[in-house]
């Protein structure tokens, strides 16, 4: 079996390091494309060197660009990289402009599509991560759940055919790495354990507008008076803070360049909580077994808010849950395992796809 998979923005990188250790451990060949969508040193070399990815096999150089600039240039590039090399199956991940690119190219060429990260869902539904997650899951072939609510999610909107539930990837990763945490940011920021945020914010919604941008600087500003807050600022933030010229509202507050990986769990480890839109540090925050306060209207992650260990910002506060129900909610750390049996399973069986059963362990 030949397998293509697509990455290009940084929490794909994270995902594929994973699943490629398993495709090898199993000889399966795999031919690594990048995007190019994240291109600086911070947003996507970094994450190849700690976390020990290979080189990709190509690089199509899409940069940064309107949302059909960055799909269109993919599309156009990953198409011809697929014509040649002719996969069994392209494999794409997540929620970003890269992930839907990739799909539609396998969907059209005819060749299967596997999504890693399949059925998640959130409001406004008309975020690009979120119409990115609904096409690709439409036009994909095998669907890698990640929770039972993904599941759920893919069942209500008729996807019933070729769905998986494996667990999350990004908890195999977690479990993976935790020997390797660098607790270095701490030391360097003369910080002391338990006394400081960790503030991540990056979404269009959160960024783009100005009114709701200054209102989370405030509020951070605010909190920078009790305890440390240290804002691993995302280059699209920056520029917008820059853009509308409150840059002045960040005093009192950390703000240093993007993290990778290792540093980033090392500082979320010994935090007080976390303030974040990513999807990926909701859940790293409840792995590490801090919380979160999500600046989201809503999250793909209910799980994680539905018992109160995580809240929604914009739905104020309910914390009285201690979080013990969620064990195993996204797996039990062999996601990838599981992802590379089913795709080995499938190529063997003649590429026979079953139907879902939402009881399934
Ligand atoms: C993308 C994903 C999002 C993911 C995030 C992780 C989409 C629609 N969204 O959002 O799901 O959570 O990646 O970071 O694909 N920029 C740089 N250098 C870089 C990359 C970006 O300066 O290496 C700046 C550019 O100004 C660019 C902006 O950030 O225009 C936004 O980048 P883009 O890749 O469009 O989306 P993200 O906000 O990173």
């Amino acid at each position: 079996m030949k397998v293509v998979s697509l990455v290009g923005a940084r929490p794909q990188i994270i995902k594929e390091a994973v699943v490629q250790e398993q495709l090898q451990k199993h000889e399966i060949e795999e031919v690594l494309v990048h995007s190019g969508q994240h291109y600086d040193y911070d947003m996507s070399d970094v994450f190849f060197k700690v976390l020990k990815v290979r080189e990709p096999d190509y690089n199509l150089g899409v940069g940064s660009g309107t949302h059909a600039e960055i799909t269109g240039r993919t599309m156009m590039a990953f198409e011809q990289v697929v014509m040649k090399e002719k996969p069994d199956v392209i494999l794409v991940y997540g929620d970003t402009d890269t992930t839907v690119a990739g799909a539609l190219v396998g969907a059209k060429l005819k060749i299967p599509v596997a999504h890693v990260e399949a059925g998640i869902r959130q409001q406004p539904h008309n975020m690009p991560e979120e119409i990115n997650r609904r096409v690709t899951d439409h036009v994909s072939d095998l669907l890698f759940a990640p929770s039972k609510l993904a599941m759920e999610n893919l069942v209500r909107e008729g996807v019933t055919k070729g769905v998986y539930f494996v667990g999350d990837v990004m908890y195999d990763l977690f479990l993976k790495m935790k020997p390797h945490f660098d607790y270095s940011v701490i030391d360097e920021l003369s910080l002391e354990e338990g006394n400081y945020v960790v503030v991540t914010i990056h979404r269009d919604f959160n960024t783009d507008d100005p009114i709701r941008l200054k209102w989370i600087l405030d509020g951070l500003r605010e909190l920078s008076k009790q305890l440390r807050v240290v804002f691993p600022m995302h280059p699209r933030t920056k520029k917008r803070i820059q853009e509308f010229g409150i840059g002045h509202l960040l005093e009192g507050v950390d703000v240093i360049q993007p993290l990778d990986y290792l540093k980033l769990m090392g500082l979320v480890m010994h935090s007080a909580f976390v303030i974040t839109d990513s999807g990926g540090l909701q859940k790293e925050t409840y792995f590490c077994g801090k919380r979160a306060l999500v600046v989201m209207p809503d999250t793909g992650w209910r799980e994680l808010v539905d018992t109160g260990w995580n809240v929604l910002v914009d739905k104020g506060f309910s914390c009285s849950m201690t979080g013990k129900d969620l064990f195993g909610v996204y797996g039990k750390g062999d996601a990838s395992c599981r992802i590379v049996q089913v795709l080995t399973q499938w190529h063997e069986t003649n590429y026979a796809i079953g139907d879902v059963t939402l009881d399934e362990d």
